[in-house]
């Protein structure tokens, strides 16, 4: 499963990647809005921070200046998937970009209906929203594994499964399970996959065994 970071905080970014298990990451507008910064510039930087997908979503509605935006995107780096909504305008700009070879994530997926429609307009990437669907008390990790599914009926699609709007490690556990491609997770829930308190305990028994025995390894 490839792991995305979900934010275009460049601190953030350039921290995970150096663990050297960042895959990629996803921004939308919101996140750009939080990071207060100029748009072309943090996605460049993000786009040279991180060898993987780095989606950077278009701002238009109507599929010509979608288009336009979304060549204009791609024109950053190499690894800039175009970020394009579910909607009718969105998967013909979906449909023109993939032909052009231009990587797209289609975003603000919440039926399986969608991710289908998504699929056949030859999307990279789907991302259904599992957190905004159980915010409104309906099965977000139900769409997930609907979508997978359904995928596996059809092997000609190519489109990977990202989970989105991802609250907790619970959701991306279940996403493994379901075998989803790609979760793209906020930072401090990617950094709370690392922790457990038995680790923290037995490495401080390691360590204090370890001190008694008087030795050195280097
Ligand atoms: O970037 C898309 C998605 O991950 C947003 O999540 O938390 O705003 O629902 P959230």
């Amino acid at each position: 499963m490839k792991f995305f970071v979900d934010t275009a905080d460049i601190g953030e970014i350039r921290e995970l990647a150096d663990t050297g298990l960042l895959d990629g990451v996803t921004t939308n507008p919101s996140l750009i809005a939080k990071s207060g910064r100029d748009f072309f510039e943090v996605i460049t930087e993000i786009s040279q921070a991180v060898e993987g997908p780095v989606s950077a979503e278009v701002a238009a509605t109507d599929f010509d200046t979608m288009l336009a935006e979304g060549r204009k995107l791609a024109g950053i780096a190499d690894n800039i998937a175009v970020k394009v909504p579910l909607t009718r305008a969105g998967l013909k700009t979906c449909k023109a970009l993939s032909g052009d070879g231009v990587k797209v994530n289609v975003t603000l997926c919440f039926s399986a209906n969608q991710a289908i429609l998504a699929a056949k307009a030859g999307a990279s990437f789907i991302s259904p929203f599992v957190g905004r669907l159980d915010d409104i008390a309906m099965d977000g990790m139900g769409l997930i594994e609907d979508i997978c599914n359904v995928y596996a009926n059809y092997p000609k699609f190519t489109t990977e499964v990202l989970v989105a709007s991802i609250r907790s490690p619970k959701d991306i556990l279940e996403s493994a399970r379901m075998g989803a491609d790609v979760a793209t997770i906020p930072p401090n829930v990617l950094w709370s996959l690392f922790e457990h308190p038995l680790t923290d305990k037995g490495l401080a028994a390691f360590l204090s065994d370890w001190k008694k025995t008087g030795q050195s390894i280097l």
